[in-house]
């Protein structure tokens, strides 16, 4: 039956797809296809019942991907028994319920399509079981699935965005998903997330991250989206063991996940957001063994768990452990918890952040919690979102129902090497003491070490009261979208709001693709009567204004400023030094330095750049974006380095050094010392975010060292249900209190379709990045990254302010109604109505358009869409 299959589909074509992207070249081949598969023919889709054993395993190559791709209704009860192929594309969407068993013919079996989209499975609720298949080919590498990408990248600092705005593939998102002995999970290559709703590994599989072992791979496995618990026995670690790339986990959902292995390197590090992840592998045989344990050794990266979630167990941990949540000796009962290195035999450092807390039960002096660390205990006063905090760490006692203590009995509930903290703050926990007995806790210092020590004084409670164990509360305010149809009524365009708060409002401009010599054209004129700002989509970039050595290409360029002058905008310059659009003569990738340039080369190259560049537009180009997306996306450095950043890899940070920032900053100062000096870069617009972090430090590490730069340009390519605006609010009051100006420079606010919905969430998120800007006397310059959405580099995205055919969207009017809002603040001299409006209801929003909790005396608010003074 099989050969009669393959013979048929061969013939039909040699690049064939199986199923129903054959039904296209003729039904009785679909019917016959079913047939020889054993299955009734259904056209789309395929429901599946009862047990169901679909074989599309065949020898093929890699040039010869079997596709499957019929959309398949699982019913209750169901088991589809699926035999993939070595080279396998699994591209079916599925929707109900039952079990699904993969059985993978070897490393290439995707989810996803050859286009790295992965399919829709959020409907389907059942379980998916992944095992080795080897009946076709006993050695094709791995057994088990490969996820693809969307084309898109993850950032696990961000990772609650990433996820939201779908950066992860999250194919099995809502499934249960169990990884058998001999199979294998991989990614494709690039930094990836991989979000699975429930997985659990047996012992003898394996999580690898990218599938081969070159460099500069990263990927993430975001787990328990589904809330309960599970057990991961199988090895994670990355392909071969090789450290240059990495392999991460992220846990959220409210269930606990237990991490068994013993000889697992997860050198991507694992962040737990909510829940609980216990690392519980056999720490006897690591100590005799010399094993990796539970979590891996490495040296930056290590378990963090973040302040909503719990870490801990009864294994160790080998790697740098951050705690802004709770740390937890023991699994639900008593045990100890030792942070140490048994393969390498080196410190292991327990940093505790201001809102940690250490929880250690008690049921006897034989009994209770402990942690051990072979290393030192560090207190580090900056919280989550990257703020300095007063707080000092807990530690917790608890009783288990049945203790029964003495008077005297004594408890070493934590001990360590040494006790230090970030930049010499003295500190000691704040204890939380249990409703019985009294106790005595010592936090000794000693030759030895550290150690705390709690010994019952007595068997009567003292009435220790408990230290008042609240956080810090943090609120946030959030915008409100006013009424877009009274706005509509108001043509007044948006830069004469911006001219008169001494504002920019701007777009992009691709000059290829719009004639800006013709002041007639439609778009120009759209350009030209909206905005008060343009800067060039390409053309003023190194491949484009450089594209052979030494000789410079200005003609666009000029074609814009021009166009800049006629209307009386300003003109934003990028960029000079970044790792993407760089012609080959210079580098083949933006990153290696293919040409093996010397330092002196490169030095010379980016200094003639500059000077030229920047020489031409001097006087014209009112700033620049000096340097691009210098920063890696990966900045889990600075949680063991606060005043840390990491450069991306380019041609410049590698074949120069750190240095070309200092460089390029310095130069383009000398070429035009009236030019403001920006550092831009994505992915750092919210306050808490990693890389926002990074970017404050650069910026400081620049300015401390005497460098000309004036600000930081926040590119904000973001999806239109964002909801960090009071986090970006804080990125920016932060910014303006170190004196750096701060520009909004690349802003588009993706939606996945136009409904209603989506177009009234992306006005909302253009209103508040509207507000945020002009709020800010150091950020009054908001560009948008692109004029309309036939024109955005975001395709299928609709991110942009106008239709195709310019007509204006809600987002228009967000735009717009924060620009006026912004100047009816300062302009307005209406006597408002003096009243003390009710807080519950209706709600009252200050003059931002912000809804507000506590109202100041003295000021304007609006209620039900009138002025108030409170
Ligand atoms: C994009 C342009 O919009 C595209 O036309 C081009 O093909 C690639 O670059 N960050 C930046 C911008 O700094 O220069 C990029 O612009 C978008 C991301």
């Amino acid at each position: 039956m099989h050969n009669t299959f393959r013979k048929i589909a061969e013939s039909f074509s040699k690049k064939y797809y199986l199923l129903p992207s054959l039904y296209g070249r003729g039904l009785g081949v679909g019917l016959l296809m079913w047939f020889c598969l054993g299955y009734s023919y259904a056209d789309t889709p395929l429901t599946i019942e009862g047990t169901v054993t679909k074989d599309i395993s065949k020898q093929n190559t890699s040039s010869s991907y079997v596709v499957f791709s019929t959309p398949l209704n699982m019913l209750e009860g169901s088991n589809l028994i699926l035999k993939t192929a070595r080279y396998t594309y699994i591209q079916c969407p599925v929707t109900g319920e039952g079990r699904i068993d993969i059985y993978s013919g070897g490393e290439r079996t995707y989810i996803g399509d050859k286009d790295k989209k992965s399919p829709d499975w959020s409907k389907f609720k059942g379980d998916v079981h992944i095992w080795p298949y080897k009946d076709l080919s006993a050695s094709n590498g791995f057994y088990g699935l490969m996820w693809m990408h969307n084309g898109k990248t993850f950032n696990p600092d961000a990772a609650f965005k990433d996820m939201a705005e779908g950066k992860a593939n999250s194919t099995l998102a809502t499934s249960k998903v169990t990884l058998h002995k001999g199979a294998t999970l991989a990614a494709e290559s690039g930094t990836r997330g991989i979000r699975i709703g429930h997985l659990d590994t047996e012992e003898g599989s394996q999580i690898y991250g990218y599938a081969k072992a070159k460099s500069g791979n990263s990927s993430y496995y975001v787990l328990g989206y589904s809330d309960d618990d599970a057990v991961l026995a199988g090895r994670i670690s990355p392909v071969d063991d090789n450290m240059d790339t990495q392999v991460g986990i992220v846990k959220e959902g409210l269930g606990t996940y237990r991490i068994t292995g013993n000889k697992n390197i997860i050198n991507g590090g694992i962040r737990v957001l909510a829940g609980r992840v216990l690392i519980n592998n056999d720490v006897a045989e690591a100590k005799t063994k010399k094993l990796t344990g539970g979590t891996g050794t490495s040296n930056a990266v290590g378990l963090n768990i973040m302040k909503d979630a719990i870490g801990g167990g009864t294994g160790n941990i080998a790697a740098t452990t951050n705690v802004y949540g709770i740390l937890q000796p023991g699994d639900d009962g008593i045990g100890t918890l030792a942070i140490a290195d048994y393969a390498k035999n080196q410190d292991v450092t327990l940093i505790l952040r201001p809102t940690a807390r250490i929880d250690c039960e008690i049921a006897s002096v034989e009994s209770y919690d402990k942690v051990e660390v072979e290393g030192s205990v560090s207190y580090y006063n900056i919280d989550q979102d990257f703020s300095v905090s007063e707080q000092k760490p807990r530690l917790r006692i608890q009783l288990t129902k049945d203790a029964d203590l003495h008077e005297g009995d004594e408890f070493v509930l934590l001990s360590a090497k040494g006790k230090t903290a970030y930049q010499d703050v003295t500190w000691d926990f704040n204890v939380i003491y249990p409703k019985a007995y009294s106790w005595k806790v010592e936090q000794q210092l000693t030759d030895e070490g550290f150690k705390v020590v709690a010994r019952v004084t007595s068997l009567a409670y003292s009435g220790q009261d408990d230290i008042e164990d609240k956080d810090e509360e943090q609120t946030s305010e959030e915008y409100v979208l006013p009424d877009l149809a009274e706005e509509k009524q108001n043509a007044t365009p948006l830069r004469e709001y911006a001219e008169k708060e001494s504002a920019f409002i701007g777009t992009c401009v691709p000059v290829w693709k719009i004639n800006v010599d013709n002041d007639n054209e439609s778009r120009s004129a759209l350009i030209a009567k909206e905005y008060n700002m343009v800067v060039c989509e390409n053309e003023m970039k190194f491949d484009v204004v450089e594209p052979s050595q030494g000789s410079f290409s200005f003609n666009d360029g000029d074609r814009l400023v021009n166009f800049a002058k006629r209307h009386n905008m300003r003109v934003r310059g990028h960029t000079l030094a970044w790792h993407s659009q760089v012609p080959s003569w210079l580098t083949s990738d933006g990153t290696k330095n293919t040409n093996n340039f010397t330092r002196k080369q490169l030095l010379d190259i980016l200094h003639n750049h500059i000077k030229n560049v920047v020489t031409h537009w001097k006087g014209k180009v009112a700033e620049w974006d000096v340097a691009n997306e210098v920063l890696s996306d990966n900045q889990q450095t600075i949680y063991s380095n606060p005043n840390g950043y990491d450069l991306r890899p380019s041609v410049w940070a590698t074949g120069i050094g750190e240095d070309f920032l200092d460089s390029a900053f310095v130069w383009a100062h000398k070429y035009d010392p009236d030019a403001i000096l920006i550092l831009n870069d994505y992915g750092v617009e919210a306050k808490g975010w990693g890389k926002s972090e990074a970017l404050y430090n650069l910026a400081m590490r620049l300015r401390n060292s005497n460098i000309p730069i004036h600000g930081v340009g926040l590119q904000a390519h973001m999806d239109a249900c964002f909801n960090y605006a009071s986090a970006i609010d804080a990125n920016i009051a932060r910014f303006k209190d170190t004196g750096f100006e701060c520009r909004i420079t690349e802003l588009d606010l993706g939606i996945d379709d136009k409904s209603e919905e989506n177009l009234q969430k992306q006005a909302l998120g253009f209103y508040s990045m509207a507000h945020i800007a002009m709020k800010h006397d150091n950020c009054k310059s908001l560009l948008i990254w692109g004029l309309s959405d036939d024109l955005t580099w975001r395709t299928g995205r609709n991110p942009l302010l106008f239709n195709s055919n310019l007509t204006k969207k809600p987002a228009y009017w967000g735009v717009h109604a924060a620009l006026r809002e912004s100047v009816d603040v300062e302009e307005t001299s209406i006597t408002p109505q003096i009243l003390t409006p009710n807080l519950s209801t209706p709600t009252p929003y200050n003059l931002l358009g912000q809804r507000v909790k506590t109202l100041e005396k003295g000021r304007i608010y609006i209620v039900n869409g009138k002025k108030y003074i409170h």
